[in-house]
């Protein structure tokens, strides 16, 4: 299978040889970026210095960046065919935005590599004749064997890194020594085969790749030294440990178990407890009737809960502006059908099995799961 493998390649490059007349593409370099203005120009300079005398192409898939990334790539992408942009609108994330620029290109190999000139893009020759001889089907650019480096790193960030390396290879099995880099290059027809089981929230797509292909992928490591940032700033901020223990899940529960429906979960937990607050304040300090301070809680709870939700749960989708008020009005009208299924539900346990709080707690996963697939579609619905 894998011998077969660079005669594939080069038959399918013969075809569009043979038709068009020009050079098969043999490589395309997907470049996820999030305001890398000041970057994007430079690393396609290198690009073309490395990749002398290989037909490629580099694809930017840029997430709407406020600096105006990809304003800056179309112009690039009019001065030089070999230059193309995606613009994304209305959603963030790295895998994603890797996941879509590599169905978005075409050469039968792909590699994923960072705007910030943090990776060596001198090693890309060396990987592709790895994956061209058929020596390998993914080419991982690693830090963490001999060779490599990430000297670059602050020691906070070092010990993270250390720790989500050891956790990953524990848990998912992974023998990769860096499946927490960034860079890499895979075969098109195996990165195709696994990506419907690929997550796109979250930012470990190598993880992710060398996780879901376990057992099946032959995957040869190289070394790098992991570089400093050339201009602006990190995007990943302390939020990204919870996209990865998301992934972890995710993986580890064969996608059984969602992060987001935890943290969904977990925020209706903490809105009981506001529920139950409000409801002691107006009951007994304001003197309010039960029913109007059962309502007052209620009212309270949901709104506290749209905001969570709208900060953790949802914050690759967070909705702002004026959309946070209709998100607001349709949420409380979703968790209102919500409290007529749960009640339904609870009612109808009871009455076959008389035990108040199996019923109730039947009832209860009923709403929070009723709450969570219809905000999904009506309140931060993927635009
Ligand atoms: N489209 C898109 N959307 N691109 C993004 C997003 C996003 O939401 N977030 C970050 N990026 C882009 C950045 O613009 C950059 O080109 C690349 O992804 C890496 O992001 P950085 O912000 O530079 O992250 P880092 O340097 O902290 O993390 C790097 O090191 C990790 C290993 O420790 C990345 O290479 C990670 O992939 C890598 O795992
Ligand atoms: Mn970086």
């Amino acid at each position: 299978m894998v011998g077969q493998a660079p005669q594939h390649i080069s038959r399918a490059g013969d075809v569009v040889n043979a038709s068009q007349g020009a050079a098969a593409r043999q490589l395309s370099v997907i470049v996820p970026t999030f305001n890398e203005r000041d970057n994007v120009a430079e690393l396609f300079a290198r690009l073309a210095k490395t990749l002398e005398g290989i037909s490629w192409e580099v694809i930017f898939v840029d997430d709407n960046s406020p600096d105006g990334t990809w304003q800056t790539v179309q112009e690039m992408a009019q001065q030089d065919t070999r230059v193309r942009g995606i613009r994304r609108i209305g959603r963030r994330g790295l895998s994603g935005a890797c996941i879509e620029g590599i169905l978005a290109s075409s050469a039968p190999c792909v590699a994923v590599m960072d705007a910030d000139l943090q990776h060596d893009e001198t090693q890309l020759p060396k990987m592709l004749g790895l994956l061209q001889r058929g020596e390998a089907e993914l080419v991982v650019g690693s830090r963490y064997i001999d060779g490599g480096n990430a000297d670059s790193f602050n020691r906070q960030r070092r010990g993270a890194s250390e720790f989500a390396t050891t956790l990953a290879k524990k848990l998912l099995r992974v023998e990769v020594a860096d499946p927490m880099s960034g860079f890499f290059m895979i075969r098109r027809d195996r990165f195709e085969q696994l990506a419907p089981k690929l997550s796109v929230q979250g930012f470990k797509i190598l993880l992710d790749i060398v996780a879901t292909g376990q057992g099946k992928l032959r995957i040869v490591e190289i070394p790098y030294a992991f570089g400093s940032r050339l201009h602006g700033e990190s995007k990943l901020d302390s939020m990204v440990a919870l996209d990865f223990l998301g992934l972890l899940l995710a993986k580890l529960t064969g996608d059984a178990v969602s992060l987001r429906f935890l943290l969904f979960a977990l925020v209706g937990s903490i809105g009981l407890v506001v529920h139950l607050a409000v409801l002691d304040a107006a009951f007994n300090v304001f003197n309010y009737s039960f029913a109007e301070s059962q309502l007052i809680g209620a009212v309270a709870a949901m709104t506290s809960n749209f905001l969570m939700n709208n900060f953790l749960t949802y914050r690759d989708q967070r909705l702002k502006g004026l959309s946070i008020l209709s998100g607001l009005l349709m949420f409380y009208l979703v968790c209102s059908v919500g409290l007529f299924a749960n009640v339904g539900v609870a009612f109808s346990v009871y009455g076959q099995q008389p035990i108040w709080w199996l019923a109730g707690a039947a009832g209860a996963l009923m709403g929070v799961v009723w709450n969570y697939a219809m905000s999904g579609l009506f309140v931060w619905r993927k635009r």
